[in-house]
């Protein structure tokens, strides 16, 4: 945990740092901040590539890791690479997807990038209010003859509606990807996620619940696939000097592979500071009106990685932004995530000027949601403090509200 002197106990609105008083974390309190395993081991692990001078290409640190994320998750092939936004990429390309394929724009942004990047068009999809991922409903309407594909995401981590989605892309004859980017760890109807579509991405990002500094990798049972893909994230070679599709550079090199398995000895600690944390927000936001805290599904594997708000201004009177802006004074970096939409934002609003017309629900999200700091290097202390301003923003959230100016 962060060392830090804290400044409690608000007892009049003055005593916000938006009006000029001090605020309660004396450092900036981040949503992500990295988890940290076995540092002992990563060091180990360090001097080792070190000494044996095999810093990237296939080394034996990222084929360790590879077959530790691939029997974790349960399936044949595991790639690893630099990071998920090439994986999304070469995943993309190795599938063969062309045309328009269909996306939420209720993700970050490198879900849409990954296709514009190739000049596949993002044809973006409304959510499910409730669960914030893809809309089985909506995707039906969304294809088109130019339709090759779907790329679902996982979004918090917790799982789309995978049956839907699935018996969608057969009887449509379209290709299946997952942005599992945030549900490494996490499982569907019991099975873990990254077995499912034709083959799902994982980010190790140092935000992520599991980190391998920067990192990323795709899964799949299909072979031939995972031999394509496996090629094309070292430019294609098939022997030396010789190429035989388009490559890039999507390598993991062994310092990244060396933390994500230092990480993943450290797997279930992490899960178990995320979960009390999260069993803290629950609490202690509990009845707060305006609030909804997004829910687990407990009969799953769950990472506890995000924690969601749902803020309905009807309510709370402090809009979400107006929140926002009171807990960056204090030093807690809460994050709108994932707003505007990747429909508002470039090149894809001025591609499609009127697409918010058809993401009613990812517009109202984009609105509503505000995510709080989770991870090891937050705890009960400053969890107690960041609901406690929470809720003393809200029992003065008329004189706030008057004092902010509308
Ligand atoms: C949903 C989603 N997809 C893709 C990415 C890209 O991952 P990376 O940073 O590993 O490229 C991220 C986050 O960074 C993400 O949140």
């Amino acid at each position: 945990m962060v060392k830090q002197s804290l400044h409690q106990g608000k007892t009049k609105t003055e005593d916000l740092a938006i009006f000029g008083g001090r605020p309660t974390f004396t450092e900036v309190l981040h949503v992500g901040r990295p988890n940290i395993g076995n540092r002992a081991r990563f060091e180990e692990r360090v001097a080792d590539i070190l000494d044996r001078r095999w810093l990237t290409n296939g080394g034996k640190y990222v084929r360790e890791f590879e077959k530790r994320i691939a029997e974790l998750v349960g399936v044949e092939h595991c790639v690893a690479m630099c990071n998920a936004t090439v994986a999304l990429e070469i995943a993309i390309r190795a599938l063969g997807m062309t045309g328009e394929v269909i996306v939420p724009s209720f993700t970050f942004v490198a879900t849409a990038h990954a296709l514009q990047w190739q000049e596949i068009t993002p044809v973006f999809c409304d959510v499910d209010p409730k669960s914030h991922t893809i809309d089985p409903r909506r995707v039906e309407q969304m294809i088109t003859p130019r339709t090759t594909g779907i790329i679902a995401v996982h979004l918090w981590g917790g799982a789309c509606d995978i049956d839907a989605l699935s018996e969608i892309a057969a009887r449509r004859r379209l290709k299946l990807l997952f942005d599992s980017a945030h549900a490494f760890g996490t499982s569907y109807q019991g099975r873990m996620i990254g077995g499912f579509g034709d083959a799902e991405v994982f980010s190790f990002h140092a935000t992520k619940f599991l980190n391998s500094l920067e990192g990323g990798a795709v899964v799949t049972n299909n072979g031939e696939l995972a031999q394509k893909i496996r090629l094309m994230k070292n430019f294609g070679f098939t022997f030396y000097d010789h190429t035989d599709y388009v490559g890039t550079n999507g390598k993991m090199n062994e310092i990244s592979a060396a933390m994500g398995l230092s990480n993943l000895e450290s797997m279930d600690d992490f899960i178990a500071v995320n979960r009390s944390n999260y069993e803290q927000y629950r609490q202690e936001l509990a009845g707060l009106p305006g609030v909804s805290l997004l829910p687990y599904n407990e009969e799953e594997r769950c990472n506890y990685q995000y924690v969601v708000l749902e803020i309905d201004a009807g309510e709370t009177l402090v809009d979400r932004d107006q929140l926002m802006e009171i807990f960056h004074k204090e030093n807690v970096l809460v994050r709108r995530y994932f707003y505007p939409g990747c429909h508002r934002m470039e090149p894809y609003r001025s591609f499609f000027p009127h697409a918010g017309l058809m993401l009613p629900e990812t517009e109202r999200l984009t609105r509503r949601v505000l995510c709080l700091p989770n991870g090891t290097a937050v705890g009960p202390e400053e969890i107690a403090l960041i609901c406690q301003l929470l809720r003393f923003t809200l029992e003065n959230k008329a004189e706030i509200r008057e004092k902010l100016g509308n």
